[in-house]
């Protein structure tokens, strides 16, 4: 068979490692020739390919980012976008397409699968907001990224006594802002799922320093909200999925706390420093396991399918049940960090 590998959306630690065990496995053991595609679905758009090797993948396990590129390129708002990729698939006769993405990119994957292309999702983003699974490539690494941060934050902040606001990313669900702030000690996290009340905000820092606290760190994801009719976060713009470009709900956070309280306070927005660097180990175990799930998949033909981490189990799921609905917060896990704020 010829298999083709493309990664599209954000970039995150993982992806390397999820091509690398494609490779080893698909043309070490089963014998079949890879392709990758540059840059996402504009690769398949422009037919822009690379050979995938067992030898041009060698050492690529510990690398973030991704040795193929990536875009937020969607075929269905490109000028002929989807005739063009689904041609570049006949034409090369790509026998099976291994789609390594988020929620847009293997949305495509399941729009194009629909419309008679042979595809295998892996599920990446280190917001961990896919469906059907319970972890998702690059998210072990964002968390323990930010973990580090706000370990780095809190002496500063002691020194100073200071309230530290950090904001991570997470766009519609607080994953990373939850599981960090959990594991950093956070005294308050703020995430999409909840919208926040800034007077609620500032009575619980308040409280939380008549206890005796000269200090706090407040997490806050980038896509949390104010109550309606409370604030307003600026926002610039839209991308190819049409996603509003965040950016603005930590340093509106910060001057509202400071005006507020009368605290000194502090943002530190750790935007895409997330996202870099080598995956951790967990990270690269489970690029690892999907990868070769993957290219089973493939090779076993089994073409509409996600695959997926359900507890210790690696699994195949439809694409569709990947990215239908968000997956977002458990309230019972913000329950439990719910216990540490104020
Ligand atoms: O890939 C997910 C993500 O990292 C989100 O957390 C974030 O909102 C977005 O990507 C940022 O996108 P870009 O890299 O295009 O600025």
């Amino acid at each position: 068979m010829r298999i083709g590998v493309l990664t599209g959306g954000g970039d995150c630690p993982g992806l390397d490692a999820v091509i690398r065990a494609i490779v080893r496995k698909g043309e070490g053991v089963h014998g079949h020739n890879i392709v990758g595609f540059r840059h996402g679905w504009r690769g398949v758009i422009e037919c822009e390919m690379v050979d995938l090797t067992i030898a041009s993948t060698r050492g690529i396990l510990p690398r973030g980012g991704t040795i193929l590129g990536t875009s937020r390129t969607n075929p269905y708002h490109t000028d002929d976008g989807v005739p063009r990729a689904l041609d570049t698939l006949v034409r090369e006769r790509i026998d099976a397409l291994i789609v390594i993405g988020g929620e847009d990119t293997l949305g495509v994957a399941a729009k194009l699968g629909a419309d008679g292309a042979s595809v295998v999702g892996v599920p990446k983003t280190i917001d961990n907001d896919l469906s059907a699974t319970d972890s998702t490539v690059g998210f072990d690494t964002a968390v323990q990224n930010a973990t580090d941060a706000i370990d780095r934050l809190h002496t500063t902040a002691e020194s100073h006594d200071r309230v530290m606001v950090v904001e991570v990313m997470g766009r519609h669900a607080g994953w990373i802002a939850t599981h960090a702030g959990l594991a950093g000690g956070a005294d308050l996290i703020l995430i999409p799922e909840i919208p926040f009340d800034i007077d609620e905000v500032c009575e619980s820092l308040r409280h939380r320093h008549t206890r005796g606290a000269e200090s706090s760190i407040v997490v806050v994801a980038e896509g949390a909200q104010p109550v309606e009719g409370t604030l307003s976060v600026q926002s610039a713009g839209t991308d190819e999925f049409g996603h509003v470009r965040l950016g603005g709900v930590g340093n509106l956070v910060t001057s509202e706390i400071e005006r507020r309280t009368g605290f000194e306070t502090r943002v530190t927005i750790l935007g895409h420093v997330l996202r870099g660097g080598t995956p951790t180990a967990r990270d690269r175990v489970l690029a690892t396991r999907f990868g070769i799930e993957a290219i089973d998949a493939a090779h076993e033909r089994d073409f509409g399918t996600m695959v997926a981490q359900r507890g210790a189990e690696i699994v195949r799921v439809p694409i569709e049940d990947g990215v239908s609905e968000l997956k977002t917060v458990d309230p019972e896990l913000f329950e439990v960090a719910r216990v540490f704020f104020g």
